[in-house]
Parts: structure tokens; C-alpha cells; sequence
């Protein structure tokens, strides 16, 4: 096997998205195009990776992080120029170069290295990725001679009558060698319709040095789909949508409405798992075996133990027990860790606690910067009063306390175990151990009054 490189473009604005965001940044189930392509290259053993940013590079940069080397490419004067800009890092290397453009995301690893070994055994120059679509419209066109060689890619704007009936597509996945590559650059010009220097006239330029110019034929062009404008993008979603969910599927998962369930590239579902229509499921999630998620459930970057229903709820960033039911209509915020067999109602919020096994804060109550230890019934409306308008302070509560309803627990405080708190209590001073707390007015009956207002009537 040759030495591997990669040079990726995501220096375009994407004007045709309109858009504040770099096209490439634009998410899919959650994870940003340009993530895809990265990642998906981590299979196929590429020494060194360089991705070409303008428009958005901060942002571009600092998404992919330290997964790829940079180059600049200031003004974007096309994709022949921003390959360019890659020389600085290249040009003393020996080997393959795969070129693949930032807003074609779908493209599997197993793609990638189908077309490495096709240009690696073939001793080609250059081979391009190419599909067969049903319309072509937007893409390059592959123009080939009588015995059927690749003679040149025409752009949509530059094609005859003629060559526009053609359907076999440039899907912007190149495989080249990388002197050659270089080499050819120097010769390309920008006299087409769009005034730009393209890539495609590379291909060219090699036929005409005679080096040997390939063609791969992807069968799958789902994969291949590139991103333009936000038709394309819902269109490559729900390509996604429906490879992720028939894999889950075919694993075991039962998922009711495949069509209305978002399922992130990075989430894991264990089998016996029940996901109820309307469910958006991203980041590195984690379910394991026999829970029930949904309906209408949004989760992101949460573990979720076996055996636990989450019902209409919003979850982010935690870590849920066995046999924990949330909702209807709880919001679980980052940072709790809920023990097994937890209870969590509707109405309930839920912000960087702990909370041990078997605890219960069934309905309207809002637990932030708390430490619940296992057994505790927490009443209607309680709750933690954590924010004194500068800092935040923390709640601890015992082992099978009792919290009456709409308590207010005014943080620092703590209740100790087996401690009573009476409803309708402010409770700012700690609670011993087993002791009942009882902190409000004491109630006076005024007889007869309603009688009283009635006559002044
Ligand atoms: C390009 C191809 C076309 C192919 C199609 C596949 C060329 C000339 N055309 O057309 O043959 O069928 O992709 O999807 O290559 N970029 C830069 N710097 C630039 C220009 C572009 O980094 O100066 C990046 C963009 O961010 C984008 C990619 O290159 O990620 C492709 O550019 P785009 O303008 O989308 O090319 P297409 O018109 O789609
Ligand atoms: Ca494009």
C-alpha cells in the first residue's frame, strides 16, 4: 500500500444555503458535515490529513479540532485553486492524494477505501469517484472517448445540449497521485462560465500528458449526494435517517415511525429497545436493553440504563439508572446522575443532581445543585432554591427523607436522613437527622368572618 494523504475543501461559503453558518458546519442528525467526512476517513489508514478553510474558519477549525492539518485559502477562487493551497504541506510527498469536498458527507469509509485499492491496483494517475444519477443536474459531467476512457468533466454551466443528457456524475472524490496532482495544478486556467479555477480540468491535463485517467463507479449514489442549498441537505438527512434507523432495526431495536425518528450517527441502542414516533436522539447516547423512549422525546448525550421509560421528556448530558421512569414532560438539564429505580414526573426539572436509588420527585418541582441520597419522597412543588442572584449553592438530602409539598429548600442547607420536612416549609437552616421541620406561619381561624364580609356588602 502507497503512503495516503488527504486534502478536504471547506473553504466555500455556500452562498446557495443562505446562511450565516459555513456550509460544511451545517448539521445532520446532529454531527456537521465536514465531522462526517473526517471521521469517515479514520478507517483508511491516511497519514496526513489537510483541510483547506476560508469562509468560517475559525468555526470550521476548531469543530474538526486536532483531526486534520489546516491551510488557508483566503479568496475562493475554485477548487483547483483551494487544492493549491495544499502544496505547502505536500509537495515533498510520495504517494496517494484523495481529495473529497467538504459538502458531500455521506460518503462511507468503505467508499473511500473501494477507491483507493481501484486506483492503487489499477497504477492509475487519477481515478474519479463517479455515480449514475437519474438527474444530473448541477454536477460535472464525465465525458468519455469512443472506447468508453475518461476524457475530460464538464460543469453544468459549461456543458453542450449534448453533454448535459449525460447522467454518469463527478461526485468531487478523487484519488490522485500526489506529484502528479501538483504538477497539473500549475496548468489550469479559469477561462469557463464561472471565471473559476476548477479541479475537474485536471483530468484533462493528465489525459493530455497521457498519464492513465480511471473512473469508479459508486453503485450507491445516496452516498454521493452533494450539498448545495437546504433541499439537498433535508434530502441527505433523510437519507441518514433511514440507513441509521434500518440498522437499529436490523439490530433488534424496535423504532414504531422510522419516518418521524431522528437517530444520531454516534448513538448507541442496545436490543428490546422501544422508540415511540417523534423521538430526536443524537450525540453519544447510550440505551441499553428493555427501555421505552417516547413518544416525542428529545435526547442528547445521555447514558440510559436498562428497563427505564422516558415518556415526552427533554434530556441532556446525564446519566439515567435501571428501571428509572422520567416524565411525561420532565426536563432533565446537563449533569445529573439518577440512580436506579428513580422517579422523575411531569413537570419536574432537573439540573446537575444527584440522585439516589429509589428516590421519587413525581410532580412540578425543580431539583438543581442537589445531592439526594436513596429512598426520598420529594412533595408536589418543592423545591431547591439554589441561586441567591451571584452564586449558586448546593442541597444534600438524606437517605429516606420526607420533603412535604411546595417546600422551598434554601440552598446551602442540608436535611439529614430520615428527616421530615413539612409541607409548605422554608427550610434555611439544616434539618438533623430523623427530626421534623417546620418552617411557616402558624395558621389562625378567625370565626365567623365570611359573615361579617358579607353584610358589608
Ligand atoms: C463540484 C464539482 C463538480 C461535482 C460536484 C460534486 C468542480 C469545479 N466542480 O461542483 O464537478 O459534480 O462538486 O458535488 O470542482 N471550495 C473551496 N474553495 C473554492 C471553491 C470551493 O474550498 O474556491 C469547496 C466548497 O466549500 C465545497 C467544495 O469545494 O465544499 C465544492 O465546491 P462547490 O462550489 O460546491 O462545487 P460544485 O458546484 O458543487
Ligand atoms: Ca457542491
Amino acid at each position: 500500500m502507497k503512503n495516503r494523504f488527504a486534502v478536504i475543501l471547506a473553504a466555500g461559503q455556500g452562498t446557495r444555503m443562505k446562511s450565516k453558518l459555513s456550509k460544511v458546519l451545517h448539521p445532520i442528525l446532529g454531527r456537521s458535515m465536514i465531522d462526517y467526512i473526517i471521521k469517515g476517513m479514520n478507517a483508511n489508514s491516511i497519514d496526513t490529513k489537510v483541510t483547506v478553510v476560508g469562509h468560517g474558519a475559525e468555526e470550521v477549525m476548531s469543530v474538526i479540532g486536532n483531526q486534520s492539518e489546516f491551510v488557508i485559502q483566503k479568496e475562493q477562487l475554485g477548487t483547483a485553486h483551494a487544492v493549491m493551497k495544499a502544496e505547502e504541506i505536500l509537495k515533498d510527498r510520495n504517494g496517494t492524494t484523495i481529495i473529497v469536498y467538504g459538502d458531500t458527507p455521506l460518503i462511507s469509509s468503505a467508499t473511500f477505501e473501494k477507491l483507493f485499492q481501484y486506483h492503487e491496483s489499477t497504477g492509475s494517475t487519477a481515478t474519479i469517484l463517479t455515480t449514475k444519477v437519474a438527474d444530473p443536474f448541477g454536477y460535472g459531467r464525465v465525458i468519455r472517448d469512443e472506447e468508453g476512457h475518461v476524457e475530460r468533466i464538464v460543469e453544468q454551466k459549461d456543458a453542450n445540449e449534448e453533454e448535459k443528457e449525460v447522467n454518469e456524475i463527478n461526485t468531487g472524490t478523487y484519488c490522485f497521485d500526489n506529484q502528479a496532482l501538483f504538477s497539473a495544478l500549475k496548468e489550469v486556467g479559469n477561462d469557463n462560465a464561472q471565471g473559476e479555477y476548477y479541479l475537474t480540468d485536471v483530468i484533462e491535463i493528465l489525459r493530455e500528458r497521457s498519464c492513465k485517467v480511471s473512473a469508479f463507479l459508486s453503485e450507491d449514489a445516496d452516498e454521493t449526494i452533494g450539498i448545495n442549498d437546504r433541499v439537498a441537505l433535508v434530502q441527505a438527512e433523510n437519507i441518514m435517517k433511514r440507513k441509521i434507523n434500518e440498522t437499529h432495526l436490523l439490530n433488534g431495536v424496535t423504532i414504531v415511525d422510522p419516518e418521524h425518528t431522528y437517530i444520531g450517527p454516534d448513538v448507541t441502542i442496545e436490543q428490546d429497545v422501544t422508540v415511540y414516533p417523534g423521538c430526536i436522539i443524537l450525540g453519544e447516547t447510550y440505551i441499553e436493553t428493555g427501555s421505552t423512549i417516547g413518544p416525542h422525546t428529545e435526547i442528547n448525550d445521555c447514558t440510559i440504563g436498562k428497563y427505564s421509560v422516558i415518556r415526552q421528556s427533554v434530556l441532556k448530558n446525564s446519566k439515567i439508572g435501571n428501571e428509572v421512569q422520567i416524565g411525561p414532560f420532565a426536563h432533565i438539564r446537563p449533569d445529573n446522575n439518577l440512580g436506579d429505580k428513580v422517579k422523575v414526573g411531569n413537570f419536574v426539572e432537573l439540573k446537575k443532581a444527584e440522585i439516589g436509588e429509589g428516590t421519587k420527585v413525581p410532580h412540578l418541582s425543580y431539583i438543581g445543585d442537589a445531592n439526594l441520597g436513596s429512598g426520598i419522597n420529594i412533595g408536589c412543588g418543592a423545591i431547591t432554591v439554589n441561586y441567591d442572584g451571584v452564586d449558586k449553592h448546593v442541597t444534600n438530602i438524606g437517605d429516606n427523607a420526607f420533603i412535604g409539598c411546595n417546600v422551598n429548600l434554601i440552598a446551602p442547607v442540608t436535611v439529614e436522613k430520615g428527616a421530615f420536612v413539612a409541607a409548605g416549609s422554608t427550610i434555611n437552616r439544616d434539618v438533623p437527622e430523623d427530626a421534623l421541620a417546620i418552617g411557616r406561619a402558624r395558621q389562625t381561624n378567625k370565626d365567623g368572618y365570611a359573615n361579617k364580609m358579607k353584610q358589608k356588602k
